[in-house]
């Protein structure tokens, strides 16, 4: 089942962006909740950077596959994106078919920093199943850089 929640100009097959989330998914870090989830991040670069979950034992110092895959494309010097795909399952129960791993409120809100309105989001269980919408659909009315009095971007 492919669905396309929102139309759109060309772009990039997510198929590889997909299969990458996929791949790293399988380091997740998730001895408490057993949700494993992947996240695979397009660079304007052209580069894809990808990240786990990562949870702790002190529940609250979890990191989230989106925020993980971010860190790593900041840290090599990345600035704007234009996809994310986003993968999840329940290693426990596996349940057929997998859930949607929706990004998580504090996700979205971080990707807002790096991502415009116009981040294509694929929420996917494979390749070939998995929905699409863009940053803004996610986050509506996001606080940015623009509701602060004196912003420093450098
Ligand atoms: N999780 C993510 O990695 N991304 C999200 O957007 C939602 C939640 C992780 C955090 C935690 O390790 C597990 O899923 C269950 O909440």
């Amino acid at each position: 089942m492919k669905q396309s929640v929102t139309g759109g100009a060309a772009e990039a097959d997510p198929g590889r962006l997909i299969q990458a989330a996929l791949q790293v998914r399988q380091n997740a870090w998730a001895p408490y909740s057993h949700f494993m989830v992947g996240a695979a991040l397009l660079a304007a670069s052209g580069k894809i950077y990808t990240g786990c979950n990562i949870e702790n034992a002190s529940y609250g110092a979890t990191i989230c596959a989106e925020r993980s895959a971010l860190a790593q494309a900041v840290s090599a010097g990345e600035r704007r994106f234009s996809a994310l795909a986003v993968v999840g399952f329940d290693r426990q129960t596996r349940p057929t078919p997998p859930p949607l791993a929706w990004p998580c409120g504090i996700c979205r809100q971080v990707l807002s920093e790096f991502a415009g309105p116009d981040l294509v989001i694929y929420v996917a269980r494979s390749d070939t199943d998995y929905v699409r919408l863009t940053l803004k659909e996610l986050l509506p009315y996001q606080f940015g850089a623009g509701q602060l009095a004196a912003p420093r971007l450098d």
